[in-house]
C-alpha cells in the first residue's frame, strides 16, 4: 500500500519530496517502485520505524510531513506469532511520534485499521466507536492509534488517524484473502474459504485509498479521527464467486477450511466525515476486482517470485499443505 501512495503522491505533486523508509521484512518489495527509483524527488532508507536511529536517517534533513504506514498487518499471521506486531506497530508508531515531536513535524497521519473497533452486526462504526480489537494484530494498531491520540492532547503534536476498511489492489502480498485466491486460481489450485464464507467486509480500490490520504494531508485536522469507507460491503464468497466467474471457474474450487480464532464476522464504517472534505471513492469494487485481476495476471514473474521460500513456509503453517 505504501508504495501505491507514493508513486500515487509523486505522480501528481511534482514539488514534493518523498523519503521511504522501510524495513524491507517479508511483504516490502522495491520492485514495486522501480518506475520511480530514480526520481530526483524520492530517496529511501532502508530500516525500522522501531528504531530511533533509522527514523534519525530518515528524517535528517527534515521533513514536513510524516505518513505511517508501516506496520505488521496479517491477521492470520497476528495468531501465529504477535511479538512483530507489537514490536512494529505499537513499539515503531511510539518511535515515530517521538521522532515527529522532537523535529516539530507539521504533520503526522496514522495509517490505521477499522479492525480496532472489533465486529459490528448493523450500521458502521462512526469515529468516535469504541476499540474492541480481536486479534493481535487489531490491538497492536488499537495501541498505536491511542498513541496518536496521547501525543495530540499531551503534546499537542498535530496528529491524525485514518481508520480504512480493507483495502485490495495490484502489488498486494499474497497472504491477504483476494491476491491469495487470484494467484491460487491462476495456478489451478482451489481458494481456501474460512468457516462458511458469510464474513462480510468492506472493500476500497487501492487509488481511491490514496486519494482519501492526500486529502486528510490536505484538508485534515489536527486531532481528528477520519473513517475511510465506500459502502461496497460483500460476503467473502461474493468476492470469491466474482473472482471465479471472471477466471472462468466454478464452485468446486473452493475449499472450505477450519475458521480464524476470534474471526469478525463484519466491518463498516462511516465514512461521512471525510466525504464531507470533498473525498469519494470513484472504483466500485467490481472494477477494482477485475483491475486486480488483470494485474496479477500480467504479473506473473512478480508473484511467482513471492510464491518460494517464506511465503510456502507461511501457507504451510497457515493452511497445512
Ligand atoms: P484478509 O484479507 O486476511 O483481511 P482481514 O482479515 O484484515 O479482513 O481476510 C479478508 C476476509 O477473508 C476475512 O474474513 C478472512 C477471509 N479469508 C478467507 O476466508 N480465506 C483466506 O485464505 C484468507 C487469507 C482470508
Amino acid at each position: 500500500m505504501g508504495s501505491n501512495f507514493i508513486k500515487y503522491i509523486l505522480a501528481r505533486h511534482a514539488d514534493w519530496e518523498v523519503v521511504n523508509l522501510d524495513k524491507l521484512t517479508y511483504a516490502g518489495n522495491l520492485e514495486n517502485l522501480r518506475e520511480i527509483e530514480n526520481s530526483p524527488n524520492y530517496s529511501f532508507v532502508k530500516g525500522d520505524i522501531a528504531s530511533a536511529q533509522d527514523v534519525e536517517k530518515a528524517l535528517g534533513n527534515g521533513v514536513d510531513k510524516i505518513i505511517n504506514y508501516a506496520a505488521e498487518t496479517h491477521v492470520d499471521r497476528s495468531i501465529l506469532a504477535p511479538d512483530a506486531f507489537i514490536k512494529t506497530d505499537v513499539f515503531g508508531t511510539y518511535t515515530l511520534l517521538e521522532a515527529a515531536r522532537q523535529h516539530n513535524v507539521a504533520q503526522y497521519i496514522q495509517i490505521s485499521t477499522d479492525e480496532v473497533f472489533g465486529s459490528i452486526k448493523t450500521g458502521a462504526f462512526d469515529e468516535q466507536s469504541p476499540f474492541e480489537p480481536n486479534s493481535p494484530y487489531a490491538a497492536s494498531k488499537a495501541g498505536a492509534d491511542h498513541l496518536c491520540r496521547a501525543y495530540f492532547k499531551t503534546y499537542n503534536l498535530p496528529v491524525i488517524v485514518s481508520h480504512s476498511c480493507n483495502f485490495f489492489g495490484p502489488n498486494q502480498y499474497l497472504e491477504k484473502l483476494i491476491p491469495l485466491f487470484i494467484t491460487n486460481l491462476l495456478e489451478n489450485k482451489k481458494v481456501p474459504v474460512y468457516g462458511a464464507g458469510d464474513q462480510r467486509r468492506e472493500w476500497i480500490f487501492t487509488e481511491d485509498h490514496c486519494k482519501a490520504v492526500e486529502t486528510i494531508m490536505e484538508k485534515g485536522e489536527a486531532g481528528e479521527v477520519y473513517n475511510i469507507g465506500t459502502g461496497f460491503e460483500k460476503t467473502n464468497l461474493e468476492i470469491t464467486r466474482f473472482i471465479l466467474q471472471e477466471l472462468g471457474f466454478g464452485e468446486d474450487r473452493i475449499e472450505y477450511v477450519k475458521d480464524r480464532p476470534g474471526h469478525d464476522w463484519r466491518y463498516a464504517v462511516n465514512a461521512e466525515k471525510l466525504r464531507g472534505l470533498g473525498w469519494q471513492p470513484g472504483i466500485g469494487w467490481e472494477e477494482g476486482l477485475r483491475r486486480t485481476i488483470k494485474w496479477y495476471q500480467e504479473n506473473e514473474s512478480w508473484w511467482k517470485k513471492i510464491k518460494s521460500g517464506e511465503y510456502l513456509e507461511y501457507y504451510k503453517q497457515q493452511y497445512g499443505k
